[in-house]
């Protein structure tokens, strides 16, 4: 048995974590917005590096977005910084992705022009890295034809992808299309380019949550989990490329964007989901705390307090993850236990009793993460044998190194592993 311990830089990383961003802000009004892109992404692990258009320093100072992302800003061509050789071209090759936010009509212009007259045209004129626009501007500009020509020559090159604006009040007081997309949206679009798209044209199938088994129409038997390790890798799976169907227990997460949520209540109807699905899916993630144990009956009506102690007998739910494993043929599947103790033997017994070709064990409680917390630890184990730990790092970035173990699988299962 082999045990490894995650700890390499970059193979546990979300999208964002140490990835090196350009981000452009051009003379908009939305420019302010652009601040709260920066924090967002300089949140996630981002290296930051703003690049001002002489336009955009003319409504937010520099200073502001130096602060925010703990760089000097660079707005001059004819300036060289510390750690470039010549700015306007340095600062674009060294980048993983560029964000331009707010996209001004002229700026399009420009770079679909094939024009390089300041530092943030010429640097993207000067590198191959790709480049996300995010658009905004006056509802009369938006829909010029010559913006939407400029962005649709830019779009046919593959290189360049655009977060188009949405339709709301506009500054210049009309409503219309050409507000900044939020920057949820900008977010997500940069997360996507930056991750790998190793589940690209697969369907994965995931479940998240508790599973609530009612005994009267306004109490059941249920437990902690919130969906967010389920929710998360929902997300991530959907930013490789995959299309995604979240077989969700009850939560209170907003739907990742882009995956089909399918809500259920109970064990029985989460199983009816999965099982509906199952011949179609490349790969189930069973994240969801499914109750082993669901009432014998159900009251029809509220059961009242009398005197003496009540009963509720329990009947055995199905076992979604083992009846998986009996089955034919069958998706590359990871199932979830969530232990208070003992985990890696626990995680090996339980890979084995219901024939899953990885299984996560992770301890809840006492500040290990799991249940109702953002972060999460844990240890993966697989047919060979094999192990490996991991440390608590936040759901999202667990999300992703799970699928960077398990999307190289999909290519190279064996016949038992499918059978
Ligand atoms: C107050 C103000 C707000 C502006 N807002 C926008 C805008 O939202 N979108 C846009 O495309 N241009 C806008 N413009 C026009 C641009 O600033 C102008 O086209 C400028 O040349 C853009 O330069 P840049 O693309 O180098 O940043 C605005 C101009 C002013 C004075």
């Amino acid at each position: 048995m082999n045990d490894t311990q995650l700890s390499s830089p970059g193979a546990t990383a979300a999208p964002l974590e140490d990835r090196r961003v350009l981000l452009g802000v051009c003379g908009g009004i939305a420019a302010y917005k652009s601040a709260e892109l920066t924090r967002a992404l300089v949140r996630e692990g981002a290296r930051v590096q703003v690049v001002m258009t002489e336009a955009a320093t003319r409504l937010v100072q520099p200073l502001t977005f130096e602060v925010l992302s703990t760089r000097p800003v660079a707005c001059d061509m004819w300036q060289t910084a510390p750690g470039t050789r010549i700015q306007h071209t340095d600062h674009g090759r060294q980048s993983d992705l560029i964000i331009i936010a707010p996209a001004t009509a002229n700026t399009i212009g420009r770079i679909a022009g094939g024009l390089a007259d300041n530092l943030l045209t010429s640097l993207v004129m000067a590198s191959r890295t790709p480049v996300l626009l995010a658009p905004a501007m006056n509802v009369e500009m938006w829909s010029n034809p010559l913006v939407q020509e400029n962005l649709a020559r830019l779009t046919n090159l593959a290189r360049y992808h655009v977060v188009p604006p949405e339709s709301g009040e506009l500054a210049c007081g009309v409503d219309g299309a050409g507000r900044l997309a939020p920057i949820d949206q900008i977010m997500d679009d940069a997360r996507r380019l930056l991750s790998p798209q190793d589940l690209a044209g697969r369907f994965v199938l995931v479940t998240a949550g508790p599973t609530y088994e009612p005994f009267d129409p306004v109490r059941f038997v249920g437990n902690h989990s919130t969906g967010l390790m389920g929710y998360a890798l929902a997300a991530a799976a959907q930013l490789r490329g995959a299309r995604v169907v979240l077989i969700s227990g009850p939560t209170a997460l907003n739907p990742p964007r882009g995956v089909e949520v399918v809500s259920v209540t109970t064990a029985i109807e989460m199983r009816a989901e999965v099982m509906t699905r199952l011949a179609e899916a490349d790969m189930l993630a069973m994240v969801a705390a499914v109750s082993d144990y669901r009432p014998t009956a159900r009251a029809t009506a509220k059961i009242h307090k009398t005197s003496g102690d009540k009963e509720i007998r329990l009947a055995l739910n199905p076992d979604i993850l083992a009846e998986v494993g009996s089955l034919e043929t069958r998706p590359l599947t990871l199932g979830f236990a969530a232990e208070t103790e003992d985990v890696v033997a626990a995680a090996h017994r339980k890979r084995a009793a219901k024939n899953v070709d990885f299984l996560f064990g992770n301890l809840v409680g006492g500040g290990r993460g799991g249940f109702a917390c953002r972060k999460n630890s844990g240890v993966l184990v697989d047919r060979s044998g094999t192990q490996e730990s991991f440390p608590l790092v936040d759901k999202a970035e667990l999300a992703h190194a799970l699928l960077d173990r398990l999307a190289p699988r999909l290519a190279t299962r064996t016949p038992e592993e499918v059978t």
